[in-house]
């Protein structure tokens, strides 16, 4: 495989091997020098034209510990301020011979644009509403180590469910893993033809909650509205949003996910992300793990396959 666009493009054989080879990426960060020689020689560009702290620190973290070279073209200073259009960006990044461009960008489908521009690997972090592949898979591999695994599991996506291309990836990837899925928002912020979709949908969360595995949380996108969807933001809260007694009523076994950045007060109450049962540093540091086995799969095994083979030349530390 060369490039990751969409999480439907990885068969859920292929999901199942990433997601078993992840621990031993994960292994390589309690190293004392927690680096491998797999991608050196090899560069990663991050190519962000919309705002990110995890996602674009994650990928850099990542190559990084695979011992590639990094570059992270911020498009706040760059020529795209100029009016550079995307493909004579991407064709300057080529030319510095760039092995893998990390894309994130408001279009959906620019992803797909750039592998036509370009020789080097593309992966997508987040474009448009569409797909963000590598959250799906670290959401995966945290709700395995939550729950042993995904297969019979019933999980709840709640909130603003039609902007969100983190809910669009986890949906194919959970339920492709065996999971059950419920849908949770007021009307207004659920997707059109949610009927094609291998879910259940819900406007009652107090409900849903009395019956779940795991809970998943979604920001309100604002950015991404061009009307106002929700009338009162402390009315969505009421209704949707995971206030105290809402978490108290749901046990302390249950773990809950956000894919960041949480906004305490609104989908999420203020002091709730401190209990024990939110994952979402977890899932920070999965992202870490799985964006290596992504960059390795992609970089580091001369695209033939998965790296089951090439895995022990991973134990090979750098020397300091
Ligand atoms: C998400 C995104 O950008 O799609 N965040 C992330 O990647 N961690 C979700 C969001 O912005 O709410």
């Amino acid at each position: 495989m060369k490039h990751l666009l969409s999480i439907d493009e990885l068969t859920t054989d292929e999901l199942q091997e990433l997601l078993r080879i992840t621990p031993s990426f994960a292994e390589v960060a309690s190293r004392r020098i927690a680096k491998v020689p797999a991608l050196r020689g090899l560069t990663v560009a991050t190519l962000f034209y919309e705002d990110s702290t995890r996602t674009r620190l994650s990928f850099e973290v990542a190559a990084k510990r695979l011992s590639a070279d990094t570059l992270n073209v911020s498009v706040a200073s760059s020529s795209v301020n100029k009016g550079e259009s995307l493909r004579d960006t991407a064709e300057t990044i080529e030319a510095m011979g760039i092995d893998a461009v990390v894309v994130r960008h408001a279009s959906s489908g620019a992803p797909w644009q750039l592998t036509k521009w370009l020789d080097a690997s593309v992966i997508n972090a987040g474009d448009g509403w569409h797909q963000h592949p590598t959250q799906a898979l670290l959401d995966c591999f945290t709700l395995q180590q939550e729950l042993g695994s995904l297969e019979g599991r019933h999980i709840a996506i709640v909130g603003d469910i039609k902007h969100s291309r983190v809910a669009r990836s986890d949906v194919s990837a959970f339920t492709r893993l065996g999971a059950t899925v419920t849908l949770v928002a007021p009307p207004t912020l659920l997707p059109p033809a949610t009927e094609t979709w291998p879910v259940t949908v819900s406007h009652d969360l107090d409900s849903v909650l009395t019956d779940v595995d795991a809970v998943y949380l979604l920001r309100m996108q604002k950015e991404r509205m061009r009307e106002s969807l929700v009338p009162d933001l402390r009315e969505y809260t009421a209704l949707y949003g995971l206030t105290a007694a809402r978490a108290s009523k749901l046990g302390t076994k249950i773990p809950i996910l956000h894919p960041g950045p949480m906004n305490r007060g609104v989908e999420i109450a203020a002091d709730v992300p401190d209990l024990d049962q939110v994952v979402v540093v977890d899932q920070v540091r999965n992202g870490v793990a799985v964006r290596m086995a992504v960059l390795f799969m992609l970089l580091g095994s001369g695209n033939s396959g998965l790296p089951t083979d090439s895995l022990p030349a991973m134990a090979e530390e750098v020397p300091a």
